[in-house]
């Protein structure tokens, strides 16, 4: 591998899940370890083998199903950890032991109770055992920043001489800066005995906010490894954010003058699905994967990009993976945004009419915090419905029940009435209330579909309705957005289902029933 190959050793599973709301049972883990391969990481840390026969079991699962990146289990300094891990990982084509230790004074002394010497010895010991099972070892000196240099070294030394090929430096409390990094890494891989023979690894917490800049920093003093999770999570604050620093290098390749083999298109989809599988969503200012990361509302910014995306981006939303650049209609949007969703949603306005549009789109955009398609569309043509797309469908009745017992699932009553008069009523079953009602229209409509988001907005002032709902849907392998006003949460919520799956019908992407 070329000495400007960085590596992307990914532990969304390990350290990522550890933080609270993230755990991650086998099922969640192999969907983003299919996200992971697909991203064409380097190495994916699985979990924590001893930690639980859970996590033991999450770990052969991928080591049995995924092929492509090297696969790795955590285990602290100590031969049950280290047996464990070799166990778990026995069916991987490709495998790899990360074991660790924590070397700083405040570890040694107030954790492990253990002297610098003792602490020597184990990694002797212990290094070369994980490396009698498993070829390629990670050693981690836990608290790296905070270890005195001169021992660190020390520990350093003793992990290669044991036969470990990546010596990686934790700032395991978020506590390093910049330059001080970039500092520690050119020390390391000047005085380390043979410390040229090893890949040094960056492994930066979020703590203070710097863990990419870090991770970064790092990077320019020779690290050739980056430990690092998808939306960033990981304990605390999390950990150096994956899309974050692999942009940086991509965008930034000028100047940092590395690569790494990351497929940047497949990046939103791994963020979504981590999402998606833990039930955090992405906030929405996130860097990189956030729905404003290529959304721009002020009326400057939106005549500049309509002009020459250029002006306000540095990257392509497709480059990872985003459906392109999006303007967003809103207070700060100016007339030339207008006039663009007017005709990309195949409408017309002359020039006075827009003028009278513009008006009335402000005192909307007052209102509520985002003028919608459906919102132009009304503001256009006096009516809620886009010429040629209304579907057949009416929302007639909606009853949604969640028990407080765990054995009784959420479910959803919901009445549909045809175009052509018919009514149906369907009972479904859901994860929560609003899924079972999506898939009760579903089954009405004769669709097949998922829910993609739904957002509800209480809008304060609007004159037609104080809740504002918005759902994205997918349907067949389209997406299709649903909006309403309505004056309580359920009716808008089931409602903007029901207008997402009518556009899915009117648009004949699929099946009517
Ligand atoms: O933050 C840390 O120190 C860790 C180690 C186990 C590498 O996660
Ligand atoms: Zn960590």
């Amino acid at each position: 591998m070329s000495d400007d190959h960085v590596k992307i050793f990914d532990t969304t599973l390990r350290d990522g899940e550890q933080a609270p709301g993230f755990s991650m049972a086998t099922g969640a883990k192999l969907i983003i370890a299919r996200a992971l391969r697909d991203l064409n990481v380097d190495i994916i840390e699985a979990g924590f083998a001893a930690a639980s026969p859970g996590d033991a079991a999450a770990v052969r699962a991928v080591a049995e199903k995924i092929e492509g990146p090297r696969i790795c289990s955590l285990a602290r300094l100590n031969g049950a950890d280290i047996d464990a891990a070799g166990r778990a990982l026995e069916p991987a084509k490709s495998k790899r032991i990360h074991t660790f230790i924590g070397t700083s004074p405040l570890h040694r002394e107030a954790k492990l109770k253990l002297t610098k010497g003792e602490i020597l010895a184990r990694i002797s010991d212990l290094v070369a055992h994980a490396k009698s099972i498993c070829d390629d070892v990670e050693f981690s000196p836990e608290d790296a920043i905070r270890t005195e240099r001169d021992y660190l070294i020390e520990t350093v030394q003793a992990a290669i001489e044991a036969g470990a090929t990546t010596i990686n430096i934790p700032d395991t409390v978020g506590y390093t800066t910049p330059e001080e990094i970039t500092d520690l890494f050119r020390f390391l891989r000047a005085n380390a005995p043979g410390g040229s023979d090893v890949t040094f690894s960056t492994h930066c917490h979020d703590d203070l906010g710097m863990a990419v800049a870090n991770s970064l920093a790092a990077v320019r003093g020779g690290a050739r490894q980056i430990e690092c999770a998808i939306n960033g999570i990981g304990e605390r604050a999390g950990n150096c954010s994956l899309e974050e620093a692999v942009m940086a290098l991509a965008t930034r390749k000028d100047f940092f003058r590395v690569s790494t083999q990351i497929e940047t298109p497949k990046i939103f989809a791994a963020s979504v699905a981590l999402a998606r599988v833990t039930h955090n969503p992405i906030p929405r200012n996130k860097a990189i994967v956030g729905k404003n990361a290529f959304a721009h509302e002020a009326g400057i910014h939106q005549h500049g990009v309509l002009a020459d995306k250029r002006t306000y981006e540095i990257m392509d939303a497709e480059a990872v993976g985003m459906p392109s650049n999006s303007i967003v209609l809103g207070k700060h949007s100016g007339k030339h945004a207008l006039r663009s969703r007017i005709e990309a949603l195949e409408l017309s306005a002359t020039p006075e009419r827009l003028d009278e549009l513009f008006v009335k789109f402000k005192r909307l955009a007052d209102a509520q915090r985002e003028v919608t398609d459906a919102d132009v569309v009304r503001l256009v043509t006096g009516s809620n419905k886009r010429p040629g797309r209304a579907g057949p469908w009416r929302l007639r009745r909606v009853e949604l029940r969640v028990e407080l017992d765990e054995d009784t699932p959420p479910y959803a009553r919901i009445g549909l009435e045809h175009e052509n008069g018919a009514r149906q009523t369907v009972t479904c079953e859901g994860e929560g209330p609003f899924d079972a009602a999506f898939n009760a229209v579903c089954a009405i409509a004769g669709v097949e579909g998922r829910i993609l988001t739904l957002d509800i907005h209480h809008v304060a002032g609007a004159e037609d309705g104080i809740v504002r709902a918005e759902a994205l849907v997918e349907i067949g392998d389209q997406e299709f957005l649903g909006t309403v006003r309505e004056i309580d949460v359920a009716h808008a919520a089931v409602g903007a289902f029901v207008v997402a799956v009518n556009q899915a019908i009117a648009d004949s992407k699929v099946a009517a029933a």
